[in-house]
């Protein structure tokens, strides 16, 4: 079949590189992809958002199937487009993808049915913003409604900080018409982790844990960026942590979903918060991680392909997944200044050999060619991940790996995995 993924970053590597491999698929595109993603597809000059473009072009290259992996064009219904026009689709409906296009819906939705999440406020004018922290007193969290790039969320230690979010979202316009409604919730407090899992209707598919590494510097220290690392599975998540998962949060969710009309396709990610054995619900994405994606596909047996095609056509049933016990491990290398300004164009030399070593896939997140030189094109740049015994061996793996890539424009983290290495 034909096959088209939609994105540019590491997670569409990710999913590039194991959708290639599967025997069903006859012919790969990429829009836009990377230079990473040219090596296993043939990349189009699409963007992501542009879903005019990418509606176009699969129905002129007679595309059999669409995978689409980043949020804003799911939340702009383009998998509903893609539909109208006859093309299978891996991904929610616009009406699904608002589990991640707006944080009050998902809250909403999470009181509704009795799903445990942190107790929470919904405004639009900021005074009463302001007089609900007043009430609930500090620590507190503000989150903008709408999609912000992972950028929407800010935790206040005290008022002060709390009021000045609400003035840089909803006053100072922040983000945008993301920002115009607010979410003030509770602080929660214990480990966090992630659980992906494939839906459709009320079918549901776990898939994996991951733990991500979301501050840009050693120690979990500095700003927030959209992941510096991640393993798979997540030590915290132990399997009766799993059915728990999938029993209070994951399978209610999806039953509201359909009972309100919203049946959801795709892959469910849920970031949570686990404290004294209880998992509570910090967000919902429509999609998969990125870094996560990438240690998550490295485990997987199973063709990818297959998988997601009997996702979207509602074939779960007698779906079985099968997976590397090893863990698996990804630091993200990115460009000197990321998350803040930053310049692309730098070279990065040795991936070849760096990208040779046993147990090790480099993905690319934000690369160029330019006449066979691999240039940096974007803040996460790499995602050197690894397969091995242990996260320990992984994380060594990993690092072995970015000791001989030659790019002295890019940074990583040097602590990826210490929380489960810890243990
Ligand atoms: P979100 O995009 O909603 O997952 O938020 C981004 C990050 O902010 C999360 O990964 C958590 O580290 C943190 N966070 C979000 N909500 C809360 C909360 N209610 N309590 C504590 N930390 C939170
Ligand atoms: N790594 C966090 C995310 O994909 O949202």
């Amino acid at each position: 079949m034909r096959v088209l993924v939609v994105g540019s970053g590491g997670r569409e590597h990710a999913l590039c590189w194991a959708i290639a491999k599967s025997p069903l698929c006859d012919k790969l595109y990429c829009a836009p992809g990377n230079a990473g993603i040219a090596r296993v597809a043939e990349c189009v000059d699409v963007t992501a958002e542009d879903i005019d473009r990418v509606v176009a072009f699969s129905t002129d290259q007679s595309i059999d199937f669409v995978v689409v992996g980043p949020e804003v064009p799911l939340v702009s219904g383009l998998v509903d487009r893609l539909e109208a026009a006859d093309i299978k689709a891996f991904g929610p409906n616009a009406r699904g993808a608002e589990i991640e296009g707006s944080k009050g819906f998902m809250k909403d939705l999470c009181a509704r049915y009795g799903i445990p999440t942190a107790a929470y406020g919904r405004f639009d004018e900021p005074d009463e913003a302001k007089e609900f922290i007043i009430r609930q007193g500090a620590p507190i969290v503000v989150k903008a409604d709408g999609l912000a790039a992972g950028k929407g969320v800010i935790l206040c230690r005290n008022e002060n900080e709390a009021f000045a979010a609400i003035d840089h979202i909803m006053t100072e316009g922040a983000f945008g018409r993301a920002g115009a409604e607010v979410i003030i919730e509770e602080f929660l407090k214990g480990e966090e982790a992630s659980f992906f899992a494939l839906v459709n209707g009320t079918s549901v598919v776990p898939l994996a844990s991951a733990q991500d590494h979301k501050a840009a510097y050693d120690g979990d220290e500095g700003p927030n960026t959209g992941g510096m690392g991640a393993y798979s599975p997540a030590p915290v998540v132990t399997d009766e942590m799993a059915d728990t998962i999938l029993e209070r949060i994951i399978v209610p969710t999806v039953e509201a979903m359909a009972a309100e009309n919203r049946p959801y396709k795709g892959v469910l990610y849920a970031g949570l918060m686990i404290a004294g054995g209880k998992p509570k619900l910090l967000e919902f994405n429509a999609r998969f991680g990125d870094p996560e994606c990438q240690p998550l596909i490295m485990r997987l047996k199973s063709d990818l392909l297959e998988a997601l095609l009997a996702c979207a056509e509602g074939r779960m049933d007698d779906m079985r997944l099968e997976w590397h016990e090893d863990p698996a491990l990804v630091v993200v290398m990115a460009t000197q200044g990321y998350p803040g300004h930053y310049s692309n164009g730098s070279r990065i030399g040795n991936l070849e050999r760096a990208g040779s070593l046993d147990g090790i896939e480099i993905f690319h997140a934000g690369t160029k060619a330019d006449n066979g030189k691999i240039l940096a094109d974007g803040g996460r740049v790499l995602g050197v991940t690894a397969l091995a015994p242990t996260v320990a061996d992984a994380q060594k793996r990993a690092y072995q790996a970015i000791d001989l890539i030659d790019w002295p424009e890019g940074f990583c983290r040097s602590d990826i995995g210490w929380r489960a290495i810890g243990r």
